[in-house]
């Protein structure tokens, strides 16, 4: 049977990123101890911003990420890096800009990639992650449709990094960020469920009353593709944080 995923509701959006940062942290240190590199899985979004702030926060009281390397989820198809809402813009300006990780272990889709070069890109950046060591801890968001990345409903859970429509209700969230539903990319690179729960640790973050239904069916319905988050009920090491609204539906 799978076991489903553990959850936390803290009193705050705040409070529940103040204590993943700190797992984070205590996961790099003692990494550190040992030698060994930290591999993180990254998300992007308003659900994070937050929990970057701590973790620059935490840099700036000694906490290094030298021995850091990261892989980011995903990325839209067709803008450049310098676009202000590429991801490639959001980690630079939400993180990566203000802590002392080797830009040479940050690693994001590309947006820009040529169409006939996609397949091999996303395979490539597949490898990257197994050479890395596999991802020790993945951070996720989850969207109203209940997706994680870019995996949008219908999506099988033996996909690996690959490119994606974006379903409508994606669009529709980045409307605005975009200046109109018109004007959002229509397809993304994205981590396949496959890559997901490849990752040794899973922290879903997920703050607001918009988001209480889905955590709620991502949590307590049956695996279903029509709730990408479902498939998280697979992964043995899984944890939710929540703030009140988001865990409201919970009993
Ligand atoms: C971002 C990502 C998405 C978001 C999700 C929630 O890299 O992969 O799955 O985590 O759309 O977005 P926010 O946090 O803006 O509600």
């Amino acid at each position: 049977m799978p076991e489903v995923p553990s959850y936390r509701i803290f009193a705050s959006s705040q409070s529940a990123s103040k204590a993943l940062a700190e797992d984070i942290s205590q996961l790099i240190r003692s990494r550190d101890s040992e030698e060994r590199t930290t591999v993180l899985g990254l998300a992007t979004g308003n659900t994070p911003v937050q929990l970057y702030k701590e973790l620059i926060r935490m840099h700036r009281d000694g906490l290094s990420f030298r021995n850091v390397v990261t892989f980011n989820l995903d990325e839209y198809i067709g803008i450049d890096r310098e676009h202000p809402e590429s991801y490639w813009q959001f980690m630079h300006s939400h993180l990566f800009n203000h802590i002392d990780i080797n830009p040479e272990n940050i690693h994001i889709p590309e947006g820009m990639v040529a169409a006939d070069n996609i397949e091999s890109h996303c395979s490539a950046y597949e490898n990257q992650i197994e050479e890395a060591g596999g991802i020790d801890l993945q951070v996720l968001g989850i969207g109203r449709n209940g997706h994680i990345g870019f995996n949008e409903p219908g999506v099988s859970p033996d996909v690996a990094t690959h490119a994606t429509e974006l379903n409508q209700v994606t669009i529709n969230d980045a409307a605005e960020a975009f200046g109109g539903a018109a004007d959002v990319p229509q397809r993304a690179i994205t981590m396949g469920v496959k890559t997901i729960l490849g990752a040794q640790r899973i922290a879903l973050l997920a703050f607001g009353s918009s988001k209480a239904d889905i955590v709620e069916r991502a949590l307590t319905s049956g695996i279903t593709s029509e709730v990408p988050a479902t498939y998280l009920q697979s992964h043995n090491d899984t944890t939710f944080f929540l703030d009140q609204d988001a865990g409201k539906r919970l009993s």
